[in-house]
């Protein structure tokens, strides 16, 4: 097993990005501002991070046989990561639709085209990867019966498993048995527990309970407050940079990304936290999703 490898399996999009004051209600229409387009992804979003920050990373997405998916290739070779496991779909390549308000706040619509036809027999494929990587590092916007896959492949195979369980969706609870950190946020880890998540307390019990599910630790993202790592003892909690955001699109792909390129290098959980805690804080004052993701150079830790 190479401990340094990285291998982050997920989704690659196409973000689509208008400016708004406020974001619109249902039903109704409102005059928008700036519009960029650029790479985006959760799956992505965390690889360029990971690679950017100093990490070894190996990313296996699947995109279509479209311009869109050839930027995206292109950017990723760029980037210095190794795509060499990236495949390519007849569908379409994976589109967000994001609108970002005055208060930093977005609001998503991912069209998943490609990402939704990564299959288990391309993880069945991907099974030297998967199982000679250090780090495995999942995300939701794959098909869920291909991430099962995979962590159970890294898990066998000795691998940490690290699951960001973002867009939240019904998982299998045999699922929770494989991943050995996982990074919800407040209404991700609600969501999975069944328990209100308002503050540090009530994290705790909701990490508590996802313990019970067979999950090994846990590092609830809670926004501009900071995070909270509850691996068992005593919970610690590592506060956020006080910055001012203008857009917290892959603030949350920022953190997963950095937190594994710490841990690669052998740093305890709370020194990763608060790597990737600096490394967000960076992310929000920019616009844009891998627009805005830092270098290891702007990050003094
Ligand atoms: O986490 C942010 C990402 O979510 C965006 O880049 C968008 O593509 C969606 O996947």
């Amino acid at each position: 097993m190479n401990n340094k490898l990285i291998l982050v399996i997920g989704s690659s999009n196409t973000d689509m990005t208008a400016k708004t004051q406020e974001l619109p209600r249902p039903g109704e229409t409102v005059l928008g501002g700036v519009f960029t387009m650029g790479a985006g992804g959760k799956g992505a979003n965390q690889a360029v991070a990971a690679q950017r920050l100093g990490g070894n990373v190996k990313f296996i997405c699947k995109v279509g046989r479209d311009m869109f998916g050839d930027n995206a290739i292109a950017q990723y070779n760029k980037e210095g990561m190794d795509t060499s496991g990236i495949l390519r779909s007849d569908l379409p390549s994976g589109v967000a639709l994001i609108y970002v308000d005055s208060h930093a706040e977005n609001c998503i619509v991912v069209a998943s085209g490609a990402n939704g036809d990564l299959t288990e027999k391309d993880i069945e494929a991907s099974k030297a990867a998967i199982e000679s990587c250090g780090i495995l590092l999942l995300q939701l916007e794959s098909p869920i019966s291909s991430v099962l896959k995979a962590a159970k492949m890294a898990h066998e195979a000795g691998a940490m498993v690290v699951l960001n369980p973002a867009p939240a969706c019904p998982l299998p609870e045999e699922l929770f048995r494989y991943i050995d950190l996982f990074i919800p946020n407040e209404t991700e880890l609600s969501t999975f527990s069944g328990l209100p998540v308002e503050n540090a307390e009530s994290a705790e019990k909701a990490a508590k309970a996802m313990q019970q599910k067979g999950v090994g630790k846990l590092i609830v993202t809670m926004g501009s407050k900071g995070a909270l790592i509850c691996d068992g003892d005593k919970p610690v909690f590592v506060p956020a940079h006080k910055v001012k955001a203008v857009d917290t699109t892959a603030a949350g792909d920022t953190f997963c990304g950095a937190l594994c390129v710490a841990i690669s290098e052998g740093k305890s959980l709370k020194e990763a936290a608060e790597f990737a805690c600096a490394a967000s804080a960076l992310t929000v004052q920019k616009m844009g999703a891998q627009n805005s993701i830092p270098f290891r150079k702007d990050i003094n830790i």
